[in-house]
């Protein structure tokens, strides 16, 4: 391979050097592509990109159209325009008996088509994916990309070469071909991660308030809308793939023999050929493909619908030649689908660890993506709205690969006279279904959510877990297993009931040894003497992080006072903006919220209630703010932060002019230079032990 070297040679002229690079970076794009074999990292094919964007930016005349500078078109075209195909673009015949039997069945009628005798040898036929995009054709003339059609109606199609042409797998010049006339088929289509991405970006522009944009269905409606875009840089920020698999008009190119010799030489030319492809002789061959494939469908990249069985010999196919526009030499046999339509019954919502509430479709059973589905994610009221799903319609149920299944439309056409728009809110009352709190959604969010916390029951572990968390309560030997184990077992439903765990409790659960259960009582009995901020931060309120609980417990001393405390008071306190004074505000203002803090000062919980620190030594470093980056040489980032705290420090996440200290351990990365930047002291951690040794 020659392109190695990026150094522009001194002497080439301005047209060498371009020429030069085009090569270059064509290579590269089909060794990353085609191969999947980059030899350059991506940032020196960056650079030589650049380079050659450079040349032609000083001399225009060097931009050939094959360029791959010029992926990137900008012009917004009015239509599209029709084309006519040279060849037709067929469609093949397919076998929806998805058993293996339906492989067995075209082999029958094509040894029936040929009088083949039964002890005849069997036939060879390619089998391959049957890839569920856009079917287009690819006109080269003289080895260059002149045009792209989608099929239409097989006689016409339009012309979309404009967005073709950003796709990234599509060569525009073919590597060793110069014939006047070859045209290359295959499907264009967008892997499921690239969908799943383009849709979360539509989602954001439109909550932003962008008009004209959407989501989009499934992987398929997504690239047809790509392909027959106007405007090309769009469609450039939507990566799309393509992989050939037939020919259309050819003139001055020797066909080989076999339809798989066409695929090999199909990858010599620089296109992408799928690699599950093999020639199989026989029925047998293409049920245990067909199952093969079955079995890895849910792993692939993309979306498939089946597979495709083609007699390989060439001479054969025109031998069985068509039957009403479709080829007798080839069939699709297709798998279950993996969207299908069915009724929506009901709308249930789901409360999740972290008290999100999720509406779930309630549906007529169906068979999807080849499991009975009759629950199917909604998301959220937004997305409720945006679909325009109601209780009643007729819906459109996908499954693919491991996603859960989700309602992705629903039917206008199918909808009964009297249905009403679903209101999530309404639906619950205002209350979360399981624990009664209240559900509150923030400006800006997308989510209801239950504002039970830690007395939600759907909550409970994750609300056990905080709880006991190293800075919050630190409850020495409660983990996840444990807290698994003892919600799942219904010993412990609250908080309070955690401190009345005996040890004869305990050492009834399952492979509890009496170690471990002595070790988490003692844990539990530590956990008593704490601080005002820890318990505040314990109770997991949403937007209570650990430095507001202790501001909130330095400026009010007493716990009383903060769950007493109007939304007026609340945003007096350092850093408590309106979200956070109305979180606490709703939080406190449930009663069973406040009998949960009850019962837990009475098993006995305390703290300093006049500080709220919990400590009365020296303060060396107050009204000074700190940022820690890096690995420090002995303290870990939590001891840091303690030891800083407890010396009246703040220790506060990003760096800004406010910043007083950035302590720098190795690996500093952002931070430190923006320290640098800002002109902050930076100090390492014998300077910050210094520090904290002067109030001692
Ligand atoms: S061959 C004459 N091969 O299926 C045969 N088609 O129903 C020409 N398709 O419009 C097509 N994967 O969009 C062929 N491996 C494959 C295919 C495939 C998907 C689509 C294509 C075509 C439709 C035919």
């Amino acid at each position: 391979m020659p392109a190695k070297s990026a150094k522009p040679a001194e002497s080439a002229s301005p047209a060498d050097r371009a020429r030069a690079l085009r090569e270059q970076l064509q290579e590269h794009a089909h060794n990353y592509y085609v191969l999947d074999e980059p030899t350059i990292p991506d940032a020196d094919y960056d650079r030589l990109f650049q380079e050659l964007q450079a040349i032609e930016a000083e001399h225009p005349d060097l931009t050939t159209p094959d360029s791959p500078t010029q992926r990137v078109i900008g012009a917004v075209l009015e239509g599209l325009t029709p084309v006519r195909h040279a060849v037709p673009m067929l469609s093949i015949h397919t076998e929806t008996d998805t058993t293996p039997a339906g492989a067995e069945k075209f082999d029958a009628r094509v040894r029936k088509a040929l009088a083949l005798a039964d002890d005849a040898p069997p036939i060879a036929y390619n089998a391959e994916l049957k890839f569920d995009g856009l079917a287009i054709n690819l006109r080269y003339e003289q080895g260059e990309l002149v045009q792209a059609a989608t099929r239409g109606d097989g006689e016409t199609g339009e012309d979309v070469t404009h967005n073709i042409r950003m796709i990234a797998t599509v060569p525009k010049r073919l590597r060793g071909i110069e014939a006047p006339v070859l045209e290359v088929r295959g499907e264009v289509l967008m892997l499921r991660q690239d969908f799943e991405d383009l849709n979360e970006r539509q989602r954001k522009l439109i909550e932003g308030g962008a008009k004209g944009e959407k989501t989009f269905v499934n992987p398929r409606n997504a690239a047809a809308g790509v392909v027959r875009q106007l405007d090309a840089t769009k469609a450039a920020k939507r990566p799309l793939a393509f992989f050939a698999y037939s020919l259309g008009e050819v003139v001055g190119w020797e066909v080989p023999a076999k339809h798989s010799e066409m695929l090999v030489a199909f990858r010599k030319m620089g296109f992408q050929v799928n690699e599950d492809s093999r020639v199989e002789p026989g029925a047998p061959g293409l049920i245990a493909f067909h199952e093969e494939i079955a079995a890895k469908r849910d792993a692939l990249p993309f979306d498939i619908d089946g597979v495709v069985y083609k007699v390989d010999d060439r001479a054969l196919q025109e031998q069985l030649g068509f039957k009403s526009r479709e080829p007798r030499w080839a069939v699709a046999h297709k798998y279950p689908a993996q969207e299908q339509t069915t009724v929506l019954q009901d709308i249930d919502v789901q409360v999740g660890r972290t008290g999100k509430l999720t509406p779930v479709a309630k549906l007529v059973p169906v068979f999807v993506g080849g499991t009975t589905v009759s629950n199917a994610t909604l998301h959220n009221q937004d997305e409720i709205d945006r679909k325009d799903v109601r209780i009643g319609d007729t819906v459109i149920v996908r499954r693919a690969g491991d996603v859960i299944p989700e309602v992705v439309g629903m039917i206008a056409a199918k909808r009964p006279a009297d249905s009403q728009p679903f209101d999530l809110y309404k639906k619950l009352g205002g209350q979360c279904p399981v624990c009664g709190s209240e559900i509150t959604r923030e400006e800006g969010e997308v989510d209801w959510r239950c504002s039970g916390g830690l007395f939600c029951a759907a909550q409970r572990k994750q609300a056990f877990l905080h709880f006991a968390g190293r800075r919050a309560m630190d409850v020495e030997g409660l983990g996840d297993k444990l807290v698994d184990q003892l919600v799942d077992s219904g010993i412990v439903r609250t908080l309070p009931e955690l401190y009345k765990l005996g040890i004869a409790k305990l050492s009834a659960l399952d492979r509890m040894a009496e170690k471990s259960a002595q070790n988490l009582v003692d844990g539990l009995e530590k956990s008593k003497q704490t601080t005002l901020g820890r318990f505040l931060y314990a109770l997991g309120i949403r937007h209570v992080g650990e430095t507001t609980a202790k501001d909130l417990a330095k400026h009010f001393g007493q716990l009383d006072r903060i769950m007493d405390a109007s939304e007026a008071q609340l945003l007096v306190v350092n850093d408590v903006g309106p979200i956070v004074a109305t979180s606490l505000h709703t939080f406190f203002a449930q009663p069973h919220n406040r009998e949960v803090v009850e019962q837990l000062r009475a098993c006995g919980i305390t703290w300093k209630e006049d500080d709220g620190t919990g400590d009365s030594s020296p303060k060396p470093l107050l009204g000074q703010t700190f940022v820690l980056t890096g690995t420090l040489p002995t303290l870990s980032r939590d001891e840091a932060k303690d030891l800083i705290e407890a010396a009246g420090g703040k220790v506060s996440g990003s760096v800004s002019k406010k910043t007083h200290f950035v302590v720098a351990g190795e690996e500093a990365g952002s931070k430190l230079e923006k320290a640098t930047a800002l002109g902050v002291a930076v100090i390492d951690e014998a300077a910050l032990q210094a520090m904290l040794a002067a109030g001692a």
